[in-house]
């Protein structure tokens, strides 16, 4: 298992930050995510589940005399240098969430000088624990503090979005930035991706374990695959507008719309369509199960949505599909799916605490059975959203 210890991050980069530049930064800490359920379904105007864990970046940041930006991987022993007129894509990928960032604050009207960044943190790359959101919102919220340019959270959460829809070229929604900035200790966030109004739900995790199985595998498909999802639930909207106008996104949809103006028209996109709609609700009766501490019903939900994910939606994976498979019927388990974009990265697992030393063993030696691979396991603690350290 995975050592859940991070504090040794902020110092790392405290280090490596005088040694390179020879400079104190300031540290900020921002966290990757989970989602309890509620899957593709920000795109799509409905609503989510998620909370910020115990896994994070960390990211120093000092200003420098020039206008030039200096940016140092940690963890990737890597480096890149630019200047604020000339933002432009890097080549490497990673330097590219901390420039559409600096792109959306200049856009907004923020006035740069150059600056240094070291980053790392152990937030696994490519396991759908969004690593790429909690850089974005690591770096907007240290040129606002750095700079003092006075934006708000939403501001920070929603740039790093667009950085991510425009920059790098991902049409994500908004689930992973906002679960990252406004991640609260010891609660899920239900998020209406729609108004933006979201409301805590503290997470009873007495004798319950947050278990992640990551498959280790990121299938090369997965962003392309991503923004065709997308274009095929607003092809869906499309055919129901002709006929409801006041339908904008696939939350105003019922099953029977669904039925009558998008079957006829296109099988596929029905499907996709079909496990939007039922998500949303899946969602709303999951937080009802919550609030009467029902976890057995909400577990449920959870297998539910991974069948959908697998069999309409169709964004997993043999790998994911083996690690749902292998669990279900364990009496430990109440309930388990792919978790995020799809397509490899993490099942998440709501595993009775009891129960999770065996389990882990278990799964770990029917997945190497199964796929020739090693499972990585993370128990995932829910914490605080982004902040200074
Ligand atoms: C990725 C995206 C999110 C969301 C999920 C699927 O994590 O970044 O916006 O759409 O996939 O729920």
């Amino acid at each position: 298992m995975t050592d859940q210890n991070t504090n040794e991050y902020p110092e790392k980069i405290k280090k490596h930050f005088r040694t390179v530049y020879q400079q104190t930064p300031l540290i900020v800490r921002s966290p990757g995510r989970v989602n309890l359920i509620g899957e593709h379904t920000d795109y799509n105007m409905g609503f989510v589940l998620p909370a910020a864990i115990n896994k994070a970046v960390y990211l120093g940041i000092q200003k420098r005399e020039d206008n030039e930006m200096h940016f140092v991987s940690f963890d990737m022993d890597d480096f890149y240098q630019t200047d604020l007129q000339n933002i432009t894509h890097s080549g490497k990928l990673w330097p590219d969430y901390i420039l559409g960032v600096v792109e959306q604050f200049q856009k907004a009207g923020a006035q740069f000088t150059g600056f240094n960044i070291v980053f790392g943190g152990d937030i696994p790359f490519g396991a759908g624990l969004s690593s790429s959101a909690a850089l974005e919102c690591a770096s907007g919220f240290a040129f606002n503090e750095l700079f003092d340019f006075g934006f708000d959270k939403w501001q920070i959460a929603l740039m790093g979005q667009a950085a991510e829809n425009q920059f790098v070229g991902v049409n994500c929604g908004i689930m992973d930035q906002f679960a990252s900035v406004f991640g609260k200790k010891q609660n899920l966030m239900q998020l209406d991706c729609r108004s933006l109004e979201y409301t805590y739900i503290p997470f009873n995790d007495e004798g319950i374990e947050i278990v992640l199985f990551d498959t280790r595998v990121k299938h090369s498909l997965a962003s392309s695959a991503y923004n065709d999802r997308r274009a095929q639930c607003e092809k869906g909207v499309n055919l129901i507008s002709q006929h409801h106008p006041h339908v904008k996104s696939l939350r105003d949809a019922t099953e029977e719309m669904l039925l009558n103006h998008v079957k006829p028209v296109d099988e596929e996109i029905y499907r996709r369509c079909h496990y939007v709609v039922s998500e949303i609700q899946r969602l709303l009766d999951g937080c009802e199960d919550l609030k009467k501490d029902d976890l057995e019903s909400f577990g449920k939900r959870m297998f539910e949505t991974h069948a959908g994910l697998r069999d309409q939606y169709e964004v997993s994976c043999p790998e994911l599909d083996h690690l749902v498979d292998l669990v279900t019927g364990n009496p430990s388990v109440l309930g388990a799916r792919m978790m995020g974009g799809g397509f490899g990265g993490c099942t998440i697992n709501l595993v009775k605490r009891e129960g999770v030393q065996d389990l882990i063993e278990e799964i770990t030696a029917g997945y190497k059975a199964l796929t020739g691979k090693d499972v990585e396991v993370y128990l995932a603690r829910i914490e605080d959203g982004t902040s200074k350290l």
